[in-house]
């Protein structure tokens, strides 16, 4: 029964003596390890779960949604490039009623017009037909600063005659508020006090040839 028992014993030793000698191995490798796995894993684990903030952070960057919404404006201007290719609707903006399109080619004798001719004419008085006399120099002055006097300054028309009734360009508006004067009556100016209309002479249509008129109105474009 000894020898039995001895030898049913025997693994079971064996594998003391080897779980000994293993164990004793391994305490002491991991011991000569760990120190080291620890001291590296730990500073090694903070940093990745203090990366994974800022990519959570990063997100809402990501999320808002205005650079998508910065392309949309960029479709804009192409849409709004295709609406002057339908303006030929546009002159739905007709000119106001009765307002007086340029002759057929004025704009040509304004072009080639003779500036020095047409201050002339802005200096000069003439009788209107109601016979009061009158120049444009009684009423506006020509230099920079755009001065009022009875009327306003006309310095600078040329650039704001264009965006002053809308359906009407620059030529047709100065055309238009030398013949037909009440028809648009000037805002207030930066003061605040307002032109009175029944002031500017009508008449003027009659009393200048159109070579006059042409000479005019490319001498009044030369003030900017
Ligand atoms: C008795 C004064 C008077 C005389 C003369 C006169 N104007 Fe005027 N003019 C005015 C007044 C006031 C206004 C502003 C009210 C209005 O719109 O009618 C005006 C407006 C204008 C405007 C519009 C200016 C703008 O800023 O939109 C033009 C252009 C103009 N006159 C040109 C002339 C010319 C050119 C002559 C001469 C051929 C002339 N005027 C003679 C008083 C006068």
């Amino acid at each position: 029964m000894s020898r039995i028992l001895f030898r049913s014993m025997l693994p079971l030793l064996s594998l003391l003596l080897a779980a000994c000698g293993t164990v004793a191995t391994n305490v002491w490798e991991i011991t000569e390890v760990a120190p080291d796995r620890e001291v590296v894993a730990i500073p090694t684990r903070v940093p990745p779960s203090a990366t994974p903030i800022p990519p959570t952070a990063t997100p809402i960057p990501t999320e808002t949604p205005l650079p998508t919404a910065t392309f949309t404006p960029e479709a804009i201007p192409s849409t709004a490039t295709a609406l002057p290719t339908s303006t030929p609707e546009a002159p739905a903006v007709a000119m106001p009623e009765g307002v007086e399109p340029l002759p057929d080619g004025f704009a040509a004798l304004i072009e080639a017009g003779d500036t020095a001719a047409g201050l002339t004419v802005f200096n000069a008085t003439y009788t209107m037909p109601n016979g009061q006399p009158w120049a444009c120099a009684s009423c506006h002055s020509n230099t920079e600063g755009e001065l009022r006097l009875i009327g306003p300054g006309l310095w600078n028309l040329g650039l704001r005659a264009g965006e002053r009734v809308p359906g009407e360009d620059a030529l047709t508006y100065i055309y238009n508020s030398i013949r037909h004067p009440n028809q648009f009556i000037v805002p207030p100016d930066a003061s605040g006090a307002p032109y009175p209309p029944n002031l500017m002479p009508e008449g003027y249509g009659e009393v200048l040839t159109e070579a006059d008129f042409a000479n005019l109105m490319a001498y009044l474009l030369t003030l900017q």
